[in-house]
């Protein structure tokens, strides 16, 4: 086979800065040790994430020009409506400005103390949206999802028999709705198979729970199906994709993943009086209901970027292109979440800085050297993201895994631009002995990843 090639020719670009190692050391200083912190000029090559940061496609511009800014009744909007529902077959379509709109407009009407929602994980946003409410966010991971280096065809699945218990111990009528997030990013960006869909939603007939899915890489999560399941190999995305969301009734989206926009989002519904709440909701933070919170340009980027997220060749490249950069490491010995994720490599840090305990953050620690040694911007996704402290005792309940997420932003770095990337992560790799842990010395009560300040011991 020959090597896979980005489908794609570059028409515009943009220039990166080069800083040298001192001047990145002050950078960090400033930043007080947190990459949310640091200027993005000052930034070589950023893999903080995937979300908003994809190159646009010339129809797509081409659309930003030919979208219809009328405040109601836009055609750009009943572009985007066809084109959301041509995909999910649901009913109702609410554009948002983001998927935390989203999460935002969903919680609030059916969370509220007292109620538990179940998915295979919460994303930050999505558990910090439920627990504003009051509900309580529950994980339900497959065991084997928690074990990096086990190799597994579908380990963001659903821990049915957990979710089953869980219903029994809680009461159905205390979970207003159970999520699956495709693909489960918080757990390495490993795909959710369809069968598992298909049987969590059997079970959540059962207890008539509804099913809805956090639904921002969709794509990448069928194109795995595609590959890895039985029966898939010869159907195309888009049919994949609408039996993924037969089985839901609504999905969130962040349109800024796997629509290749850098904003935009919706909820999606398949229940009137629930549509019909989120809209006045929608009315009151967003916006209209048929532009909720985003230009019609925006719109029209969506629709359009949903068309090219699900070409075939397109998603060939993009997993390659990922596990192209995990085979670099994983050859030389880096732990990794394996097989690598949609859209990111995850180092697993409690390996890779294994002298660090969790209370001295070694994620952020190989955060801190890549962006040091590298100009290379990640993100830490273990206990400062997820960790907890314990009240009564003062002390750090960690989280489920200390991991680092290289996000590979859609369509924007080339072969060369990932060649120097593993370049970089080896070398920290091998002087790994010499990463130093750090302390929190400021926090927020919520999300507290974004603005944490950091001290190095
Ligand atoms: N759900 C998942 C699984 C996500 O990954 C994100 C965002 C959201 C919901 C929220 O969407 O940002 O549009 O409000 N993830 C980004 C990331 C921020 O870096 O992984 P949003």
């Amino acid at each position: 086979m020959k090597t896979i090639i980005e489908p794609f020719k570059i028409k515009s670009i943009e220039p990166i800065k080069f800083t040298t190692q001192a001047e990145r050391e002050e950078v960090l200083q400033r930043a007080f040790y947190n990459p949310f912190l640091i200027p993005a000029d000052d930034v070589l090559i950023d893999l903080l994430t995937d979300s908003g940061t994809s190159a646009m496609s010339a129809k797509q511009w081409a659309g930003i020009m030919d979208g219809d800014e009328s405040y109601a009744g836009s055609r750009s909007f009943f572009r985007f409506e066809k084109a959301v529902r041509g995909l999910t077959g649901l009913k109702y379509i609410i554009p948002t400005h983001q998927g935390r709109a989203a999460e935002k407009i969903l919680f609030s009407i059916v969370g509220g103390p007292g109620k538990y929602i179940p998915n295979n994980t919460h994303f930050d946003t999505t558990r910090a949206n439920v627990e504003f409410t009051g509900a309580e966010a529950v994980d339900l991971l497959i065991e084997d999802g928690k074990k990096p280096d086990l190799i597994a065809d579908f380990k963001g699945n659903m821990d049915i028999q957990a979710l089953e218990s869980f219903i029994e111990k809680r009461g159905a009528e205390n979970i207003p709705l159970c999520m699956i997030t495709i693909t489960n990013n918080s757990g390495g960006g490993q795909p959710v198979s369809m069968a598992n869909i298909r049987e969590t939603k059997a079970l959540l007939r059962k207890y008539s729970i509804p099913l809805f899915l956090d639904a921002c890489r969709f794509a990448e999560n069928a194109f795995f199906i595609k590959k890895r399941e039985p029966g898939y190999a010869n159907k195309s995305i888009v049919e994949i994709a609408r039996e993924m969301f037969s089985y839901a009734d609504g999905c969130t989206m962040s349109a800024k993943k796997d629509a290749l926009v850098n904003m935009g989002g919706f909820l999606a519904l398949n229940d009137a009086e629930l549509a019909t709440k989120a809209r006045n909701i929608l009315i009151v933070t967003e916006g209209f209901p048929t532009y909720g919170g985003l230009a019609g340009r925006d719109l029209e980027a969506i629709a359009q970027g949903l068309e090219e997220i699900v070409d075939e060749h397109y998603l060939t490249y993009r997993i390659r292109s990922v596990e192209y950069l995990g085979e670099k490491l994983i050859k030389a010995n880096v732990p990794i979440v394996r097989p690598p994720g949609g859209h990111a490599i995850y180092l697993d840090a409690k390996r890779f800085a294994s002298h660090l305990s969790p209370e001295q953050y070694p994620g952020q620690a190989i955060v801190c050297e890549l962006y040091r040694l590298g100009g290379i911007r990640t993100v830490e996704i273990g206990s400062v993201m997820f960790g907890r402290y314990d009240k009564s005792t003062h002390t750090l309940i960690p989280a489920a895994m200390e991991l680092v997420r290289l996000a590979i932003p859609r369509r924007v770095y080339t072969q060369s631009h990932i060649d120097y990337v593993a370049e970089v992560v080896l070398e920290v790799y091998a002087n790994r002995n010499t990463l130093k842990g750090l302390v929190i010395t400021e926090e927020a009560p919520m999300l507290r990843h974004f603005t944490a300040k950091f001290r190095v011991l």
